[in-house]
Parts: C-alpha cells; structure tokens; sequence
C-alpha cells in the first residue's frame, strides 16, 4: 500500500467534548487527504461500565452521525461500529496471551477508573488496553491520532507489537506511533483545571459538548475558572487561563502563547468572550450538519455497513495472518 494507515476511535460513552474534538476528530479530518484512515465508534470498549442498551444503541449512532457531521468522508475513510468486525474481540485474546498482569496493573486510566467503579472493578476495565491494541494492530497501523491521555496505552499497544515481532517474525505487527493534536493535546476541565476534559465528568460545567447551543457555551466559558491575578499570560500554573488560551489556539490554528500575544493588555471577561465566540463558529456547522445527518437513518446504516465490510476484509487478512504464525491449523 502507498498511504500509510492511520486508526483512531472514540468509546461511546458520555457525549462527545470540545477535549474530544480538538485532541482527535478535528485531526482525524485533516489527516483523510494523505492516508488510508480507520475511524470507528469503538463500542465494545463503552462497556467496562454498566450501559442502558437502549441508551447505548442510540448514543453509538450519534457518535457515527457526529464522526460525519465533523468532517469524516465515508468515501475517503473507513467508519464503522467495532462490534460489527468481530476480528477486534478475536485478535484481543491472542494478543492478551502475550501481555503481563503487571504492564495491565500500571495503567493509570485502570487505577482512577477502578477508583471511580469500586462496585464494579470487572476484568474487561483491566484488560481494556489489550482491546485497543488489537484495533491498532489488526489493521498493521501506522499512525494514532489520539489526545496526550492516551500516550501510555499506546505505547502498551507499541509493547506488545514488539514483542511478538520477536517470537513471531519481524514483519508480524507495524508498530504504531501517536500522532498528537499540535495544540490541545490535553484540553482541561473549565471547572477544574488541573484535570482534563472528561465526558464522564458528573457536573456539565467542566466540559463543553460539542453539540451544545450557542447560549450555553458562552456560559460554561463565562463561567470556567481562572486565577485572580487578572494578567492573560502562557505560564506555568496559570492552569485555567492556560486552558482558554489553548482552546482559543487550537480553534483559530496558532499556539497559546501567540494567542496570549493578542489578548496583551485585555482582562479575562474579554479572553472568555472571544474564546465563546471562537468555539461557537468552529461548532456551528457540526450541529447544523449533525441535524441533518442524524435524521437520515438510512443513509447512517448505509455508512456503517459498507464500512463494517471493508474493515472486515482488512481485519481478516492480519487475524489469519497472526492465528497462522501462533500456529492454529489453518482454515480449509
Ligand atoms: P476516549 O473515548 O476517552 O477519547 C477519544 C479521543 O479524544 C481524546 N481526548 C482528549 N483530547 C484532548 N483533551 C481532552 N480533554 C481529551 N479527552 C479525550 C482521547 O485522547 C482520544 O483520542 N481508549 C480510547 C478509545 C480507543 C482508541 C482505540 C483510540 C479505543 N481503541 C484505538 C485510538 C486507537 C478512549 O477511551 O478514548
């Protein structure tokens, strides 16, 4: 193949962020030009926590609809539901059989999650990072666009590809690399800055959905914490302002610390209007089209199931290709 290949999700479980639009689906736009790109609702991983089916089944056609409405050409990527290419789950038990219970125990997303679910610490939440290896790897990918909190799985998926390249054959697994947001890497919580952008977060003033009206963007920002020494300034500790001014930077493609250079002078009620205003324009055409898109229910199975097809004919070559090298007898 030419282009490289690129694989990126997101778990349909909460609603999508602004952290989740600018750490991922807004790259994974740009990047359909130049590459064989493979974005799926990874919904198999949304239930290491308890689920509402109903709920489930609808959040994961929004999520499709919003992959569409932000930009994703399903005649230039690869989009579909990984519970439809079955190859994910199998290609995760072999690859589990090849992964320590102590590489598994120093994930840190495991420990905060496990501290959050104590009433449910389920295997699937420990073995979770071997499941994102397996969609990285049954498709021999090249690169991960994926936000700064996903470096430590990615770099497990990285692990394991290494270590069977040893047992099995050097040219067994592509071993992947990240590819990470320019700016807004790690977009924080506007209520708590410290820690990022979560779309499970309990209180809806942290995060900004990107499908949120207008008015109640402007809001949540009025209302994002800051500090009181009122100087619009990139600096270390400058947590909340630091947050905006990235926010603001990724939306209008400069740094922070360029867009700090304009605010010189300015107090925070204008940072945060211009941020609110920034973010409303980039968003606006998502919601618009994601109206459209998400009425169209249709045209949303025809987009899944061609995808679902062509990545099951992509999954199939790697799991025959790694089940042959293990050593199972191959299929008549
Ligand atoms: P998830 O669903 O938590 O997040 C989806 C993507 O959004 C990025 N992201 C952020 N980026 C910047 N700032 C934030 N505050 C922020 N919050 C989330 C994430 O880094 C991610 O890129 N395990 C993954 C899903 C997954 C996956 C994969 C990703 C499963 N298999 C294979 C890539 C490749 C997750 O839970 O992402």
């Amino acid at each position: 193949m030419d282009k490289k290949m690129i694989f990126s999700g997101v778990q349909p479980s909460g609603c999508v962020t602004l952290g989740n639009y600018i750490g991922a689906l807004k790259n994974w736009v740009k990047l359909q030009e130049e590459y064989h790109c493979m974005y799926s609702v990874v919904d198999l991983h949304s239930i290491t926590v308890r689920q509402d089916p109903e709920a489930l089944r609808e959040r994961c056609l929004s999520f499709l609809a919003l992959y569409l409405a932000c930009g994703i050409d399903p005649e230039k990527s690869i989009l579909f539901f990984q519970s439809h290419v079955t190859q994910h789950a199998e290609l995760s038990w072999l690859l589990s059989c090849h992964t320590y219970m102590g590489e598994l125990s120093r994930m840190t997303q495991f420990k905060d999650k496990s501290a959050k679910h104590e009433d449910n610490i389920n295997a699937g939440l420990f073995t979770y990072p071997v499941l994102m290896a397996a969609d990285i790897l049954l498709y021999q990918t090249d690169l991960v666009p994926v936000g700064a909190d996903q470096t430590q799985h990615l770099e497990l998926a990285r692990d394991i590809a290494i270590r069977m390249n040893h047992t099995y054959g050097e040219d067994t697994f592509v071993v992947p690399e990240g590819y990470y947001a320019p700016v807004g890497a790690r977009i924080m919580s506007l209520q708590d800055p410290t820690s990022k952008m979560s779309k499970s977060d309990p209180n809806p003033n942290g995060y900004i959905w990107v499908l949120d009206a207008p008015e109640v963007i402007a809001k949540k920002i009025k209302r994002a914490v800051t500090d009181s020494d009122g100087v619009i300034a990139y600096q270390e500790g400058k947590h909340g302002v630091n947050n905006l001014l990235s926010i603001y930077g990724a939306v209008t493609g400069q740094t922070p610390q360029k867009a700090a250079e304009g605010f010189a002078g300015q107090g925070y009620g204008a940072l945060k209007t211009q941020v609110a205003e920034a973010v409303i324009e980039e968003l606006r055409p998502v919601r618009e089209k994601y109206a459209q898109i998400i009425a169209d229910k249709e045209y949303l199975t025809k987009v899944y199931k061609d995808g679902a097809e062509k990545a099951s004919a992509l999954a199939e070559k790697t799991l025959e290709k790694i089940q042959n090298r293990l050593g199972f007898v191959k299929r008549g």
